[in-house]
């Protein structure tokens, strides 16, 4: 199992309270992980100094920080964080939002994701706001705007892993939150999938936290997620 080397498709939150926690966890999976998103919670706690160094290191980013503001604003802050050469960017799924983000971004490396419906929102509360669809129907409809708006992919849960795969088509990205390893617990997440059935479902990536960092030994965990992986192997033309 030592001789498994990181997967590209596996990307760790720094759900860390500050940057010492998220580069001790950083250390600590070494060559293991090759891939971390980065949130809000370290957004006020230097999580653009954090993503610059780990990049200089030769790690992929995912800066998580869901924009959502008129398009020129978007437009503007996506233009500004195409320089950090990081890799992936999550807006809110409005079509304006997503265009103006993928405008900002041009052929930088930086790839525009769409965060559909929050998976914290129910049926009943998308009512409240003043949809007349139920969530389902809301995310198969964003996906669609998303691959319109040109977005390079969607942040999806599993469940919704194979309707976002058959829209978007092969090359299209499906990141998936929501991953535990059936030796780890559920915490919080509620509609869990395995790291296998998540990319059998057509994830081209899995966001796989605290089964990895919360574990006493975390490279340890890292290698069974990464075993896990490897018995579904990439799809070819997959990022
Ligand atoms: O520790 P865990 O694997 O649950 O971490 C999942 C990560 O994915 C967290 O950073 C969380 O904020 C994020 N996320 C999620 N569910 C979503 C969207 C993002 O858990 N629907």
């Amino acid at each position: 199992m030592t001789s498994l080397v990181a997967d590209p498709r596996l990307i760790v939150p720094l759900d860390q309270p500050g940057p010492e926690e998220a580069r001790a966890l950083v250390a600590a999976l070494g060559d293991r992980v090759c891939f971390y998103k980065v949130g809000l919670e370290l957004f006020a706690r230097g999580g653009m100094a954090l993503a610059q160094e780990l990049k200089d290191q030769g790690k992929q980013i995912f800066l998580d920080w869901k924009l959502h503001d008129i398009g020129a604003t978007v437009e503007r802050a996506a233009a500004a964080l195409s320089d950090s050469g990081c890799d992936l960017l999550t807006v809110h799924a409005e079509p304006q939002v997503m265009a103006a983000a993928v405008r900002g971004v041009g052929r930088s490396s930086l790839k525009v994701l769409a965060v559909t419906v929050l998976t914290s929102l129910s049926d009943e509360d998308l009512k409240d706001i003043g949809y007349a669809s139920g969530a389902r129907s809301l995310v198969e409809r964003r996906i669609h705007q998303a691959l319109a708006a040109g977005c390079a992919g969607v942040v999806a849960s599993p469940q919704e892993a194979e309707l976002a795969r058959s829209i978007g088509g092969k090359d299209f990205l499906v990141v998936t939150p929501g991953v535990r390893p059936d030796w780890a617990a559920k915490n919080d997440q509620v509609r869990a999938a395995t790291p296998a059935e998540a990319l059998r479902a057509g994830a081209s990536h899995l966001v796989c936290g605290r089964p990895i960092s919360a574990a006493n030994d975390p490279e340890e965990a890292a290698l069974k997620v990464i075993a896990e992986m490897a018995s579904v192997p990439a799809p070819s033309g997959a990022a």
